[in-house]
């Protein structure tokens, strides 16, 4: 069975109470348990992680390397500027699918820039918490596509 991570960055946590407008009213642990039920039904086996904390999140994607076939990750905030992190990305081999619940692009102009998208698999925003639900399906045909090849 494959194995994804779902690592979430700083502020996921408040999800549900953090700018409902924005974000959705949908809770942290809800999100999390139709992500989890989804790649269960998809056949696969997925974790979820969340830290306010760069280094942390930097932790996380080494161990993953390891222990998962890919990464599903919400930067938060840090997407716009952590260099870390995209270092972290590209030091890794397994691939990471970016994802946010909003349209970066049509935010701020700081949140235009994402300094991982050049090292992650792909990157889906917008669609809200169906943007992670995207990135499982993604995986399932990605690591999919692996298996075959092998
Ligand atoms: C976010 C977008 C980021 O700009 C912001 O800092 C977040 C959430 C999203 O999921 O839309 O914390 O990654």
């Amino acid at each position: 069975m494959k194995k994804i991570l779902v690592i979430h960055g700083p502020n996921l946590n408040l999800l549900g109470e953090r700018e409902p407008g924005v974000y959705g009213t949908d809770t942290f642990d809800s999100i999390n348990a139709e992500i989890t039920e989804l790649a269960l039904k998809q056949g696969m086996y997925c974790e979820i992680f969340q830290s306010n904390h760069e280094g942390e999140i930097i932790d996380e994607l080494h161990l993953a390397r390891k222990n998962y076939d890919g990464v599903i990750l919400n930067a938060g905030a840090y997407t716009h500027y952590s260099y870390a992190i995209r270092d972290a990305i590209a030091a890794i081999k397994i691939p990471v699918i970016e994802v946010h619940l909003s349209n970066i692009h049509a935010r701020d102009e700081f949140r235009h820039t994402s300094v991982i998208a050049p090292v992650c698999a792909g990157q889906i925003a917008g669609f809200g918490k169906y943007s992670y639900f995207l990135a499982v399906d993604a995986f399932k045909k990605m690591l999919k596509d692996d298996e075959t090849n092998e």
